[in-house]
């Protein structure tokens, strides 16, 4: 077993279908629960006129949350790189009237585009990763494994690579290292093999192309949990919006943004975030990178942040009213003070 959460795919996702489609059924223009709310808002602590920004807008909803929670003069920043989801925040969030800062920028651009917001020293920082159920739903973006429309998978449709040009240029070899690294898929080497075979003979270039493919070149396995390709269409999808690389980039931004007592809290669906973001904060909470045989700090480094205690998961109330919350994951940490 890979060691991944029960759900690779991330919040949209439903790990556990059989059905072909992380949705279990048809793709549809669902709307996005967000998950862990209250949790989410205790662990910011987000009081009445604090600064907040939300680095993965979505739907919104848990922006709307912080926005009601910093009532009356509280001011949020919320980003998303997904021209979508900024139109469809817009909509949601016009009652809060400028309170509500909206941009379309990919967070790890966050430590210049913040600071220009007007958001250069903030009481809380969110990052909700992974996709939406919009975006999943949208089969014109390939997210999904019955998508007809074009295996795109960017987030940011303006820039990039779309997840069909990586599976029509990538050799067999790069492929499986692909799928390896950001999908730790046993069988990485023959679903790459299977690609370059099927591409010599037609282009790939929708999700359902993809999924039938990965299914037809694995082994039937004795029980189902999650749909053969889910580990396939989470490495492509983190590959092609470099997802590893922004949320470092994010977390970084964080210790530049965040002003003492600040909270940063983030929430993950699988194991390679989230051994991301459990790293970054213990890192920062013990400041000193000298090697264990150096016998007094010579590096100066000291504690950016405070762990605010084991991670959480969602209510078993919650895992039932909103499956697709199942495979979350919350951290927080507070700034400290240099
Ligand atoms: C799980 S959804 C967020 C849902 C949201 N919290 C809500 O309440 O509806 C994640 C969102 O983050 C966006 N996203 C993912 N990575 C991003 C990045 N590096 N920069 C900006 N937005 C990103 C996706 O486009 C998606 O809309």
């Amino acid at each position: 077993m890979n060691g991944n959460f029960r759900d690779p795919l991330g919040p949209a996702s439903d790990g556990e279908s059989v059905e072909g489609s992380p949705e279990g059924g048809a793709e549809r223009e669902v709307g996005h629960l967000p998950v862990m709310v209250d949790e989410v808002l205790e662990t910011l602590a987000a009081n009445a006129d604090s600064l907040q920004i939300d680095a993965t807008l979505g739907g919104a909803g848990h922006a709307e949350r912080i926005l009601e929670a910093s009532a009356p003069d509280g001011r949020l920043l919320g980003l998303d790189a997904d021209g979508a989801a900024i139109a469809r925040a817009h909509r949601r969030l016009a009652r809060f009237g400028d309170r509500a800062v909206l941009r379309q920028t990919n967070f790890r651009e966050l430590a210049q585009v913040a600071p220009e917001a007007g958001f250069g020293a903030v009481d809380g920082l969110l990052m909700d990763l992974g996709l939406s159920s919009y975006q999943l739903g949208d089969v014109g973006r390939g997210f999904g494994f019955r998508a007809g429309g074009r295996l795109d998978m960017r987030f940011d449709t303006s820039r990039g690579r779309p997840a069909s040009d990586l599976l029509a240029t990538l050799d067999a070899v790069e492929l499986t290292a692909l799928f390896r690294k950001y999908g730790e898929e046993p069988f990485a080497g023959r679903i790459s093999r299977a690609i370059v075979v099927a591409r010599s003979k037609a282009p790939i270039e929708t999700a359902e192309q993809l999924a039938a493919l990965v299914e037809r070149s694995v082994p039937a396995p004795r029980a189902r949990r999650i749909h053969p390709a889910t580990r396939v269409f989470q490495a492509l999808r983190i590959a092609v919006n470099d997802e590893l690389g922004a949320l470092e980039a994010g977390l970084a931004a964080s210790l530049v943004l965040l002003r003492p007592g600040g909270r940063l809290v983030v929430l993950s669906y699988h194991s390679l975030e989230d051994r991301i973001v459990k790293r970054f904060i213990a890192a920062e909470q013990r400041g000193c990178v000298c090697p264990p045989r150096v016998p007094i700090c010579v590096c100066g480094r000291r504690p950016r942040l405070r762990s605010l205690g084991r991670s959480r998961t969602p209510r078993a109330a919650e895992i039932q009213s909103n499956p697709r919350s199942r495979s979350a994951r919350l951290r927080g940490a507070e700034r400290v003070a240099a």
